[in-house]
């Protein structure tokens, strides 16, 4: 029987590399689906046919996740895989930001988005991952959310978000390791993706190239499984919390 994975956030980007890398390699996958007009999944789907369930997906809605979820379990009673990829760059990109104004609500958006997003997809589906053999949640962070490596002087909302995405991988972790759970969070690196609303062609990459290096983290989960969740980049190498 195939595996079955559920990817967040998979319109474009890294998640749409994700979801197309899991079906190359035979998994039965639902994409959550957030722009109703980017046409990629819709081409996806019409080559994979019922391999590929796409679901209509507003990560900051608890609604949206429920009804997700509902959908979801009206097709499976196990996950396999759950990536939480979906997250927003927010306003206070490349500036002092403390020294701006501050849009305290455009902040509370990305908090909602990139940190409370994941939980609620987790919250929503925690019984069908545990319910699989493999039982894995892999949370997309950034090098943005490590706080010993931090550099920055401003993009709060972002930074903060993903650093609070930690702290939850690892209470998440916790909580389910004695059921065989596992949390792996993963930088993927600086991708050419949308972001900023166009492709960044000036990164360091292709997602394609980080969805490749991310599938080998997966296949090689039971190398990072332990007491405690580990939070890597997608070439596997261990980054500080
Ligand atoms: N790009 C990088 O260099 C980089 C570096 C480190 C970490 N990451 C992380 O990698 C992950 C993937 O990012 P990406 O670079 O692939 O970004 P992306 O190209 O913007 O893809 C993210 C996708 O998620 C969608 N999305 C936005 N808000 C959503 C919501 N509320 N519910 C569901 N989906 C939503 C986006 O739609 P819209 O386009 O309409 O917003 C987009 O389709 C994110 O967690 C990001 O933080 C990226």
């Amino acid at each position: 029987m195939k595996k079955k994975a559920f990817v967040t956030g998979a319109d474009r980007g890294l998640g749409y590399c994700l979801t197309e890398v899991l079906l190359v390699n035979d998994y039965r996958v639902f994409a959550g689906r957030y722009m109703k007009d980017w046409p990629w999944l819709d081409r996806l789907k019409a080559k994979y046919g019922d391999d590929l369930i796409l679901v209509d997906l507003d990560i900051s809605s608890s609604d949206s996740v429920e009804k997700a979820a509902r959908l979801i379990k009206s097709e499976t009673d196990s996950l396999d895989l759950l990536i939480n990829n979906a997250a927003i760059l927010g306003p206070d990109e490349n500036n002092l930001a403390i020294f701006e104004p501050l849009d305290f609500d455009r902040l509370l958006r990305v908090y909602n988005v990139n940190t409370l997003g994941a939980l609620r997809v987790t919250k929503a589906l925690i019984d069908l991952v545990l319910n699989s053999q493999d039982k894995l949640i892999v949370n997309i962070s950034s090098e943005a959310g490590s706080i010993e490596r931090c550099w920055r002087t401003g993009e709060y909302g972002y930074c903060m978000s993903k650093a609070a995405l930690n702290m939850q991988s690892a209470i998440l972790h916790n909580s389910i390791r004695d059921k065989g759970g596992q949390v792996l969070v993963v930088q993927p690196g600086w991708m050419q993706t949308y972001m900023h609303g166009m492709r960044n062609d000036k990164a360091d990459f292709p997602p394609e190239k980080s969805a490749a290096d991310i599938y080998e983290l997966i296949r090689r989960k039971d190398e990072f499984k332990g007491n405690k969740p580990v939070f890597v980049d997608h070439l596997g190498n261990l980054w500080p919390w």
